[in-house]
């Protein structure tokens, strides 16, 4: 049997990881400021971890939502207050997509309405709903297509409130990641989600913060979207959960009711799942790991925004973007293969620095230096 053929891989096996450090099978090691899109949150392996994950699979891996899970009330309790939404409700399930995905049904169920507001350049995940609203027509395949999304220009008032004044009354919801991550990032400015937020409130929409990728401590705040200073409805998470192991959720505000069978999964919330979680946000809190993002980041901000080559800075925190003239296209590769550093990339021409939120400052030097001479050539 093949495997199906669908990513474009590097030649690379990496068969040991620590921190922001990984290693291929040949010894080599490399710096890792991708955490594989956004995932490894607490640094590969870690310690604290690896402990829970083991001791939990000692006990119980695995029941199926049929019984009482308290490390499911836990991890709700925890997230609640670390990302200072203790009012708020968990649902638990495995992936981003299948988090929007929920996200979208609960919207609808509960205002009944069925159009939904995504932007230019978003990414909200494959599954039907999610990938009908995300804007990159070649992976929506001709059963996902729906005339339920209406796309606008990204951070554009005026758009909105006008799509509000024609369809306000069949709006469920509308969906936006705090900053765009396969978008190029690209930060919602503050006076959009505030506009986003008094809109929703006006004609009973749903508002729903992907932060499936700019969420979880990333940008200094526990979700990028609530330096706005006004609370989304729904917020949806999973990359950084689980530090690569697979769990998703969405935080829902207390309007919502739940109901028996509302929404479900079979893996969601499993003990394993929820020891990953507890694991990663234990660590987040103990070093402080959203002040260390915000600040490792700011940093790497103020300094890439000093070299020359460099067309544009954007993001925040631990999520930045290095827009680069199309006169140098070979930079992201050349990192990987010639300085041994992992980063990631967006059309056209955007490096993705994605890493671990306790990146040092020191390694954030060792990319700038690198960074620095990849730009030469
Ligand atoms: C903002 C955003 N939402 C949703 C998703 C989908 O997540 P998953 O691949 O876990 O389904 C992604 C994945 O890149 C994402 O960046």
């Amino acid at each position: 049997m093949n495997l199906f053929d669908v990513y474009p891989l590097n030649n690379i096996e990496i068969t040991k990881a620590s921190g922001s450090t990984v290693w291929d099978a040949a010894g080599q090691e490399y710096l890792d400021l991708y955490g594989g899109h956004a995932v490894i949150s607490i640094g590969h392996t870690h310690p604290h971890y690896v402990k829970r994950l083991t001791e939990q699979l000692n006990k119980v891996g695995f029941y199926s939502n049929s019984v009482l899970i308290p490390l499911q009330v836990q991890l709700a309790e925890k997230l609640g207050k670390v990302s200072g939404k203790t009012d708020y409700q968990l649902f638990l399930c495995n992936s981003g997509a299948e988090a929007n995905e929920n996200a979208l049904k609960l919207a609808s169920f509960y205002n009944g309405r069925k159009k939904v507001i995504a932007f230019k350049g978003a990414f909200h995940g494959r599954t039907s709903l999610a990938v009908s609203a995300t804007d990159n027509p070649k992976i929506i395949a001709p059963v996902n297509e729906t005339d339920n999304i209406i796309f606008l220009p990204h951070n554009d008032q005026a758009a909105l409130e006008a799509a509000f004044v024609q369809n306000g009354n069949e709006i469920a919801a509308v969906i936006i990641e705090g900053i765009q991550g396969v978008g190029g990032i690209k930060e919602a400015s503050i006076s959009f989600l505030q506009k986003i937020r008094s809109l929703c409130d006006q004609y009973n929409a749903v508002y729903i913060a992907d932060s499936v990728q700019c969420g979880y401590g990333r940008t200094g705040l526990f979700y990028s979207h609530d330096y706005a200073g006004v609370e989304a409805d729904v917020y949806t998470m999973a990359k950084g959960m689980g530090n690569g192991f697979p769990i998703a959720g969405i935080s829902i505000a207390p309007k919502f009711k739940p109901w028996h069978g509302m929404l479900g999964t079979t893996f969601g919330g499993n003990h394993l799942a929820c020891a990953a979680g507890l694991a990663v946000l234990e660590i987040i809190e103990q070093d402080n790991l959203m002040q260390n993002a915000e600040e490792v980041g700011a940093y790497l901000i103020t300094e890439l925004k000093k070299i020359e080559e460099v067309k544009e800075v954007r993001g925040r925190g631990l999520m930045i973007g290095i827009e680069l003239p199309e006169t140098l296209p070979n930079v992201k590769k050349d990192l990987l293969f010639k300085h041994k550093i992992f980063t990631g990339e967006a059309k056209p021409n955007v490096i993705r620095l994605l890493p671990a939120l306790n990146l040092t400052k020191a390694q954030a030097d060792q990319f700038l230096n690198e960074f620095k001479i990849a730009l030469k050539g």
